[in-house]
């Protein structure tokens, strides 16, 4: 699958999102080590701090379908048209609970620019138990 692709189904899911509460609509597309697509999107709650992230929906799939790295994870989030969206700080722990160092993020910026990131990147001195 091309990071086009990629992209592509990132902003198929963003379509569902569930952000009545918001009205930010976020989507996340994975590519796991055996080369399988998941997706996720955010689902909001009247309950505000309820809320799932797009990436933790992704992610949650990858698991329930046995994957257990992200190659690639492209995240697109904006209220009507997309604006720049790097996964919160939850979600980069998230995602760097199943990542080596081969894992990339792709995201777009305020100019509409796609931007390919390793994950020490956007979190760099992370957290982990080894
Ligand atoms: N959101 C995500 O889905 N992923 C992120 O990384 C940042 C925020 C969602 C949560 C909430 O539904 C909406 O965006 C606004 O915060």
């Amino acid at each position: 699958m091309t990071e086009q692709e990629l992209i592509d189904a990132a902003l198929a899911v963003r379509e569902n999102a569930y952000c009545k509460y918001s009205s930010f609509r976020v989507g996340a597309a994975l590519i796991d080590e055996q080369g399988r697509l998941h997706v996720g999107c955010n689902v909001e709650n009247a309950s505000y701090a309820q809320v799932s992230c797009a990436e933790t929906g992704a992610i949650a799939a990858m698991i329930a379908a046995g994957g257990k790295v992200i190659s690639t994870i492209a995240v697109v989030g904006g209220y009507d048209d997309m604006t720049a969206c790097t996964p919160c700080g939850g979600c980069r722990q998230r995602i760097a609970e199943f990542s080596d160092d081969d894992t990339r993020l792709v995201v777009i910026d305020d100019d509409g620019e796609w931007h390919n990131y390793s994950l020490e990147e956007l979190l760099p001195h992370s957290f982990h138990l080894d």
